[in-house]
């Protein structure tokens, strides 16, 4: 049995110290406080996706370190309000709003995204929700709640990056899943759920082929880095991934 590993927590604790900060750049190139299998270019092309103006109000479901949600509403203008379980990572998120002047837009709470939301129907113009899927067990509910919460006809973009799509062992699928929760699905299961909510698949893309290679450079920047991460995270170097889709729906 493989010994589950908080490392979320460790990540989000020790988020701006200088060796994840190395880490993020030797990997992503540009760190805009990534903690997916996301390149900026990606993230940029996926969050067009969803229409943005400036007036626009969007969700982040699992907003991680905060980062991404700094840089979506430095790059549309919009407002953000990101949700995340981990404590530590919402307290690191508020800290880079406060630091980069940037909370009368962006705001970061912590939330279960598998409970229901507490926000009104009809709250936001979009939501946004990378490579967390996995995390959510209860997905219909969590796509039912999205839709209640979105105005009519907005649209949601997430990344599942365990989708199943080939062989896989045990040991692979522990070793992946070291780290918490995890929920593995077949391709079929989120789109069959997301027309069960209520939404409409628009747009779905297989990146594969990139999730494979940032999580190849992760894997060498950690390697790299090794001596200075043992001191900070213990012996919690476990990174094993299989695949990943990006979804559109509305
Ligand atoms: C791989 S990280 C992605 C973070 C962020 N979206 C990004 O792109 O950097 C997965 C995130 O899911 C969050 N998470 C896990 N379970 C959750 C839950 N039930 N509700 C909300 N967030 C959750 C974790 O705390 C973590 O921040």
């Amino acid at each position: 049995m493989t010994k589950r590993i908080d490392l979320f927590d460790s990540t989000y604790t020790h988020f701006t110290q200088q060796v994840l900060e190395a880490i993020r750049r030797e990997t992503f190139g540009q760190d805009i406080g990534q903690n997916s299998w996301l390149t900026v270019e990606e993230y940029d092309r996926f969050i067009s996706w969803l229409r943005l103006a400036p007036e626009h109000h969007v969700l982040e479901v699992a907003s991680g370190s905060g980062g991404p949600a700094l840089y979506l509403a430095n790059q549309v203008g919009c407002q953000v309000t990101g949700i995340d379980a981990n404590e530590s990572g919402v307290a690191t998120a508020t800290q880079s709003a406060v630091k980069a002047d940037q909370t009368d837009q962006v705001s970061f709470k912590v939330a279960d995204a598998n409970a229901p939301l507490s926000f009104e129907e009809s709250s936001f113009d979009a939501i946004l929700c990378i490579d967390s899927m996995n995390h959510f067990p209860n997905r219909l509910s969590v796509f039912q709640e999205w839709h209640r919460v979105l105005r009519p006809g907005q649209r949601a973009v997430f990344t599942d990056p365990v989708v199943i799509t080939g062989p896989v062992t045990n040991d692979e699928l522990a070793l992946r899943s070291s780290i918490g929760l995890f929920l593995f699905v077949p391709p079929g299961v989120n789109e069959g759920l997301i027309e069960k909510a209520g939404f409409h698949l628009v747009q779905q893309e297989d990146v594969t082929e990139n999730a494979a290679l940032i999580s190849g450079r992760w894997h060498q920047a950690r390697q790299r880095h090794k001596e200075t991460l043992l001191q900070i995270e213990a012996k919690s170097a476990l990174w094993v991934f299989n695949n990943s889709l990006q979804q559109c729906i509305a």
